[in-house]
């Protein structure tokens, strides 16, 4: 399928922040473990509506990139803007309420609640409007909105079952899906096709592509073949720097990234 042609940020909509802003710049983002330097002075920033990939060797900081972003680590230095708001340092509820939302690495789910409870309960974190509507009223609204946020992801046939009795790919949406119900602006996926079968990456690809025409979604992804179909700017993550940014194409062609991966 065809690379979709970068979306131009469209006035008017409810984002927080000038259209013409990215909607997340991070200015010298740097998180220090100990010795560890995990995050060495990142300057990125991503365009309303865009689909980044971020890619790069085991340890260079993808996933605490993300969890940085999401208020689960306090960076040690730098800034991150969300929508033009200065968001360093807000706690992940926060984060969540001004429209960031994650999914993790390793599959991050409640097992013994069904599939339903799973995204209501995220739905749930989202609304801080209870005195505008009756409790009932807001009891419906959230269980409707979950329920469209599992359609969005075809396991709403799947509502009743216990999450624990998915299988392996059907969590990793069920994810998708919990992330989706906080109504997101940003959506950070880290990577959310790893262990799946071919046939499941596939339909993962397809349901990104499908959710990214609201969203602006940053993925942390090891497949090239899913990168390539999927983004349109792709940023190399290397010993927590950005060593790299450019279309798929000119990242498969670039040297220096060629030498990280051949090397790694
Ligand atoms: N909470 C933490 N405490 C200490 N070290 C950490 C923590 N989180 C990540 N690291 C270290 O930071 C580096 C980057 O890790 P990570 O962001 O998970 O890499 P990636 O997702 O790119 O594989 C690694 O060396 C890792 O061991
Ligand atoms: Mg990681």
């Amino acid at each position: 399928m065809a690379v979709d042609a970068p979306r131009a940020a469209s006035p008017g909509e409810a984002a927080p922040g000038h259209a013409a802003e990215p909607l997340l710049r991070t200015r010298g983002l740097t998180i220090r473990f100990g010795g560890l330097t995990a995050l060495n002075n990142v300057d990125f920033s991503v365009a309303r509506e865009e689909i980044r990939a971020v890619i790069g060797p085991n340890g260079a900081g993808k996933s605490t990139f993300f969890n940085c972003l999401t208020g689960v680590l306090r960076p040690t230095s730098g800034a991150i803007l969300f929508g033009g708001a200065d968001i360093t340092g807000l706690p992940p509820d926060k984060i969540s309420q001004r429209g960031i939302a994650r999914s993790y690495q390793i599959t991050n789910i409640l097992p013994n609640a069904t599939t339903l409870e799973n995204v209501r309960i995220a739905a749930q974190s989202r609304r801080h409007s209870w005195s505008l509507l009756s409790h009932y009223r807001a009891y419906r609204d959230i269980i409707e909105k979950s329920e469209a946020a599992l359609d969005s992801v075809g396991l709403l046939p799947k509502a009743y079952e216990l999450a624990a009795n998915l299988s392996h790919g059907e969590q990793r949406t069920l994810e998708i899906a919990i992330a989706l119900a906080t109504e997101p602006l940003l959506l950070c996926l880290d990577e959310p096709t790893a262990g799946m079968s071919a046939a499941e990456t596939q339909q993962t690809m397809m349901l990104v592509r499908s959710i990214a025409k609201h969203l602006t979604i940053l993925i942390v992804e090891h497949d090239m073949q899913v990168v390539m179909e999927l983004a349109q700017r792709v940023t190399v993550f290397h010993y927590g720097a950005v060593l790299a940014e450019g279309s798929p194409a000119e990242i498969q062609q670039n040297k220096s990234v060629m030498d990280v991966y051949l090397k790694a």
